[in-house]
């Protein structure tokens, strides 16, 4: 039995039946032959060329796989290439520079199309830029910036001169930059004055401006103007206006640097189980071919399409699927700044309508909250542009994916539930949508060349309907090669579960659990670490726990994951305090605050539950399955091995009445 975080209350409703793709579908899909399972089963790992030959190397690749140092495995080595060379540049030299690579958005209702020409024109201006302000290949510039163009073009820029980026949610708190910026040593800062939140303008230089006066180094910080006279700024010493900054080198091209395959494309901070993130680095070859590809297999993408995937740049979903992946392919993204409710309700199925989106990819807790507010908010569009869907980020249940199928779809347009991770660059498991049939509430099989597996304890496969550990016993081309803070975390936090070197075994665990049926189709249940996923971001309980100690007359505190309707899992906090402190003062306000200026208001509590003690085995240990069953509401296992088992009847009743 594994222990799991996130349970999904409908994951017991069964799946109902499975779909075959339409044949309409079919007929046009960019991947069709089942066979391509077995040719990149038989060609392994060479099958992976085929994903690099959607690029363009400057120099030709040595060996697509590099095995004789696991698990640090080298993909394309030899080969050089540039990112932004292959988003860009050579879309322009085949002839599509007026095409439109980004449609943007923005959250008061403004549109802005950059063609590959405007996009192209814009990266190599800030480009220059950022060589004037002193930035070196292989500096890491830290971008902290809602979804406005300049995200993407500093993306795109940085990855242009060799400099790789790391981008920060703008979500997250002054101290979570400071945290990422100070691992990363990052002297470069590119942020804004502000964005607008449902209409009001928030400050986010000054959140940018509180990080930095804590890091010790300096840092060179250029400033967007997104909020004109709504938010006027000034700026100080080492602070650049970036509309100046481009003005001064208008016109200005920069040669794309030579790549190794190898080199850091980026660095993406996630949760982990420990209180300190961790730094994903991606690398420029295999990343950028492995996104191409799924980009083109899964999520159908061709050049003439109109494509939206409606996540955040701050997150990997973001980099892989709304600025890398369809722009190597050379399509059109759109790539949107506001929320799904504002103005109204109908907001994305108005944006749909009107760009004849063809392809359209959320995350499921967005599409519970459109099942809940209702099936008249997409009724008043025209979807049938729509020709593909997809899911990430949690697991989708099969009420909510019928809904997004016939609402969204029109009851017939496939979806694909991907499954991947900030570590894994790309999607790994996922029904191939003009291949495979389609089963609701389960992701699907390992794609080509994948080879994703659910597992006990020891490493065997588990019996179809068993619920295991979600491990890949190959590597891949998008994989993460280390963590930014060191090689022996990469080790012991990926490799060290399942892995038998003495065998040269290598696997890599996932941190999820799921069970496998008969057809190989992996249905993924939730995280087995100190890792909860709420509303499909991934959080700490241990960072959050952090936050929580912080306050005074907080004792001791455990966080753990709740379901929830909206947000698949819910932050629950159960907080010991001190005997003289009186919780039903302004304490649970100060606990909030302290998360929200620690992480962000996305790890913000729906209950807070204070109680004298936590339960604790003998040996000191905070029972935290315990308290997830108590948050859940679910039958309580074994507590004889607690020391003060008298406790959990209080907690149970502080729950009820929360
Ligand atoms: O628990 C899995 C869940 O999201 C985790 C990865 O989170 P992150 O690194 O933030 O990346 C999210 C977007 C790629 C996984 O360990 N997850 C992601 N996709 C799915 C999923 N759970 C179930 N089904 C999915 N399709």
């Amino acid at each position: 039995m594994v222990d799991r975080n996130g349970w999904d209350a409908d994951a017991s409703v069964p799946a109902g039946p499975s779909h075959d793709p339409p044949a309409s579908f079919v007929e046009q899909a960019n991947v069709t032959e089942e066979a391509v399972y077995e040719a990149f089963e038989t060609e392994w790992p060479d099958c992976w060329e085929r994903a690099a030959d959607l690029l363009s190397w400057e120099r030709e690749y040595d060996t697509v796989l590099e095995a004789d140092d696991a698990p640090f495995y080298e993909w394309f080595s030899g080969g050089k290439l540039n990112a932004s060379y292959n988003c860009l540049d050579r879309h322009l030299e085949a002839g599509r520079k007026t095409h439109a690579a980004i449609r943007w958005e923005g959250k008061r209702g403004e549109r802005e199309t950059y063609t590959y020409q405007d996009l192209a024109t814009a990266v190599n201006e800030f480009a220059a830029a950022l060589l004037d302000l002193g930035v070196e290949e292989d500096d890491i510039v830290t971008l902290y910036l809602p979804m406005i163009p300049e995200l993407p073009i500093a993306m795109l820029a940085c990855a242009r001169i060799g400099a790789p980026h790391s981008v920060v949610f703008a979500g997250l708190s002054a101290d979570a930059l400071a945290t990422r910026m100070d691992a990363a040593d990052s002297e470069f800062l590119v942020t804004c004055d502000g964005y607008y939140r449902r209409g009001d303008a928030f400050n986010q230089k000054s959140k940018a401006d509180n990080a930095l006066i804590t890091l010790e180094q300096d840092v060179e910080t250029v400033v967007v103007d997104r909020l004109g006279d709504d938010l006027p700024h000034v700026l100080s010493e080492r602070e650049y206006d970036y509309e100046a900054l481009v003005t001064d080198n208008r016109g200005e091209t920069v040669e794309p640097v030579r790549r190794d395959a190898e080199d850091m494309l980026f660095l993406m901070y996630t949760s982990g189980t420990t209180g300190e993130p961790k730094g994903v680095v991606h690398t420029t070859g295999g990343y950028l071919a492995h996104v191409a590809w799924t980009s083109r297999a899964v999520l159908d993408v061709k050049p003439e399409d109109t494509y939206w995937c409606a996540a955040d740049i701050g997150w990997i979903t973001g980099h892989s699927y709304i600025v890398y992946g369809p722009l190597a392919l050379g399509t059109t993204t759109i790539m949107y700044e506001g929320t799904p409710d504002y103005p109204d309700r109908d907001r994305l199925w108005e944006i749909v309508d009107r760009n004849a989106v063809d392809i359209f990819y959320t995350a499921p807790t967005a599409i519970r909250a459109f099942m809940k507010w209702g099936e008249e908010y997409p009724a008043k569009h025209d979807l049938s542009s729509l020709r593909l869907l997809g899911t990430v980020g949690e697991a989708i249940s099969a009420r909510p994916w019928n809904w997004y199928r016939d609402h969204i779809g029109g009851g017939e347009t496939p979806i694909v539930d991907t499954w991947w991770q900030t570590e894994t660059g790309a999607i790994t498991v996922s029904t191939l949508p003009g291949v495979d049939e389609m089963k609701p509430g389960s992701a699907g099989p390992s794609l080509p060349g994948i080879d994703a597996r659910v597992v006990d304890a020891e490493g065997d496969r588990v019996d179809p309907g068993e619920t295991g550990y979600l491990i890949i016993a190959r590597p891949w081309p998008g994989m993460a090669r280390t963590l930014y803070d060191g090689d022996e975390r990469y080790r012991s936090e990926y490799w060290s579960q399942f892995a038998e070197p003495e065998n040269d075994r290598w696997w890599y665990f996932s941190g999820d659990a799921a069970t496998v049926d008969e057809d190989g189709y992996i249905t993924v249940m939730g995280r087995v670490d100190d890792v909860i996923n709420v509303a499909g971001r991934r959080l700490s309980t241990m960072e959050i726990e952090g936050a929580i100690t912080g306050v005074d007359g907080v004792v001791e505190a455990a966080v753990v994951g709740r379901s929830s309707e909206a947000d698949g899992t819910a932050v629950c906090a159960y907080v010991s305090t001190e005997a003289d402190c009186d919780p039903d003062g302004d304490l649970r306000g100060r606990i909030v605050e302290s998360i929200e200026s620690s992480i962000g208001p996305i790890a913000k509590p729906e209950s807070v539950v204070f109680t004298p003690e936590l339960p604790k085995t003998r040996s000191g240990k905070i029972m935290r399955r315990l308290l997830e069953d108590v948050a859940n509401g679910n039958q309580l296992g074994d507590t004889s091995a607690l020391r003060n088992p008298e406790i959990v009847g209080e907690i149970q009743t502080e729950v009820q009445t929360e």
